[in-house]
């Protein structure tokens, strides 16, 4: 699934996405870019706000995008700083990115290539939901 990637063309959507943060208080820009399974690039940047704990971090955006543009699963992600260098997604966002991920969704990262299970190990998701809700019709 790798090889078939044009990871220059998903960080020069990430960058595109980067142009348009609004980062008044941080003055730290985040583009994000995935590729969803249908073939589809969305995108997205981060917006902060005066009241800072609001901030909305550029894969908030992205999976915005993806639910407007016709859903799916997203394969591969990769995000960027102002300098279009390649960062990590966040904790948080790495949680995000879980719950719309394909099976073996590949980040490109400050480390290599890496699958979402291994930026985001033993995670919290749907199936345990799932399985809870299985619990409860039994009782
Ligand atoms: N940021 C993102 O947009 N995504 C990440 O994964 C890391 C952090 C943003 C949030 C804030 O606007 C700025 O980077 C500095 O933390």
């Amino acid at each position: 699934m790798t090889t078939e990637i044009d990871w220059d063309q998903l960080r020069d959507a990430a960058i595109d996405a980067m142009r348009h943060a609004y980062v008044p208080y941080s003055n730290y820009a985040v583009g994000a870019a995935a590729l969803t399974e249908d073939g589809r690039v969305v995108s997205g940047c981060n917006v902060e706000n005066a009241s800072y704990g609001l901030t909305l971090c550029a894969e908030c955006a992205l999976v915005s995008q993806l639910h407007m543009t016709g859903g799916g699963r997203l394969t591969a992600f990769v995000c960027v700083n102002g300098a279009g260098e390649i960062i990590m997604p966040c904790g948080r966002c790495r949680q995000l990115l879980y719950e719309h991920s394909a099976e073996g969704m590949v980040l490109h990262t400050v480390s290599g290539l890496r699958t979402i299970d291994e930026v985001l190990p033993d995670a919290f998701g749907p199936r345990d939901l799932e399985t809870e809700a299985a619990r409860k019709e039994q009782l």
